[in-house]
């Protein structure tokens, strides 16, 4: 498409990407301007549901004013020192998000993977120092169908050849089984040199994969048995997006390390870290591990607040009430479009069977004609996963979008 005066402004804004821009991506075709809350604005001034959360990372709501305001007030006194120097935020937000989940140290980064990839290497070190693995023989095990980003160590783990065809050789050490599935887990653990386990206590590009009750519980007494790091991927499920403050907290254990990103920064600001103990946080020694941006006084600012929001709000026990309305809103809609509805706290699911060459995407983007937007994962799976402030009464206008969207589907 030509960048012309004849096209909307949505349209002459989406050429550009397409033409100046890598096509790694495919967006849902709207071009956000603005948004507050669980609401966005396209750029000819249309009024959306946000029900995808940029993937969960805005749970406490679009530019939440607390946390703009902490935003503003740092950036205009200290943005980045590197951690060649020490700042005067970054110790006072190491000792906030410890005591806020009972670690007792924290590694800062900034993206999801970065951080996934700071706990395999955090486990893997530990590995030689304290378990005791020969030098280069430390193996972590994944579960198929985990999703913890697109570097070429989280691709290495993938199971989706569109995250990893093509992108070969890859890192050696990683090894796969089923997700929820203990004997599996059980028979790779007997291999004496795995120092980690690393899963997502509910897969979020799966598809929102709901393991088994007692799934979780298992895994911790399996990894604690075997002297194995259990790593807990929360970047997606974490901040209460499911219901409670962690995915974990529904069985009530307590991973070895815990992975956070997205929702840390409540989607200002590229945010993530790895929480664990000193015995394997403190393995990694001065100019073994970091990142230039990683514990600036920005992020450590915005994070401490956007967890402060989080719980003054009460966005767990919000997510938990409003999940259950829309889930029982999807279950009174009579199609046999759908196959199933799933999910915990606001990190639901459709799953939709593709008739008559309708997809999840033509769902998708009739939604967003409608009003709500929401992205496919998969051919057949509509996450839904708005802002945890959302409303009671929000939930259920929404609801009527997706409802009569899907009937309308039925009609036709
Ligand atoms: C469970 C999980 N882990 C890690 C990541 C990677 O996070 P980022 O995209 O910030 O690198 C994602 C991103 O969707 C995720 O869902």
């Amino acid at each position: 498409m030509m960048v012309s005066e004849k096209h909307s402004r949505s349209e002459a804004l989406m050429a550009l990407e397409d033409l100046y821009g890598a096509h790694n991506y495919h967006p849902v075709p709207v071009v956000i301007e603005r948004a507050e809350g669980a609401l966005m604005w396209d750029v000819e001034g249309r009024q959306y549901f946000d029900f995808l959360s940029a993937y969960s990372a805005v749970n406490q709501g679009h530019c939440h004013p607390r946390i703009i305001k902490a935003l503003t007030e740092q950036a205009s006194k200290l943005t980045l020192t590197s951690r060649a120097f020490h700042n005067n935020v970054l110790g006072e937000y190491a000792r906030y998000i410890t005591e806020y989940f009972g670690y007792e140290r924290m590694l800062p980064m900034n993206s999801g993977v970065e951080a996934c990839e700071t706990a395999v290497k955090l486990a893997r070190r530990w590995g030689y120092d304290v378990k005791g693995i020969p030098q280069d023989q430390a193996r972590v095990i994944f579960v198929e169908g985990n999703f913890w980003g697109r570097s070429i160590a989280a691709v290495s783990a993938s199971t989706d050849p569109s995250s990893f065809s093509g992108f070969g050789p890859f890192v050696p050490g990683f090894e796969l089984i089923p997700y929820n599935d203990i004997p599996a887990l059980e028979k790779a653990l007997l291999d004496p040199n795995v120092a980690a386990f690393m899963c997502e206590p509910i897969q979020g590009e799966a598809g929102v994969v709901i393991p088994d009750d007692g799934y979780l519980t298992r895994v911790r007494e399996l990894c604690t048995q075997h002297n194995v790091l259990w790593i807990a991927d929360e970047v997606q499920t974490g901040i209460a997006r499911t219901g409670k403050l962690l995915a974990v907290d529904h069985e009530n254990v307590r991973p070895d390390l815990l992975v956070l990103g997205k929702a840390l920064s409540g989607g200002v600001y590229p945010v993530s870290c790895v929480l664990g103990s000193s015995e394997v946080l403190l393995t990694i020694k001065p100019g073994e591990h970091g990142s230039t941006f990683g514990g600036n006084p920005l992020a450590c600012a915005v994070a401490m607040e956007a967890l402060a929001v989080v719980k003054d709000e009460e966005l767990a026990d919000n997510a938990e009430r409003m999940g259950k309305i829309l889930r029982q809103r999807l279950v009174e809609i009579e199609s046999s479009r759908i196959n199933a509805v799933r999910g915990k706290g606001l990190l639901n699911a459709i799953d939709i069977r593709t008739k008559n060459g309708v997809s999840a995407w033509d769902i998708c983007i009739k939604l967003k004609d409608k009003g709500l937007l929401a992205k496919p994962t998969h051919d057949t799976i509509i996450r839904l996963a708005p802002p945890l402030v959302i409303s009671e009464e929000q939930v259920h206008a929404a609801a009527d979008i997706i409802r009569d969207v899907i009937l309308s589907f039925d009609r036709a």
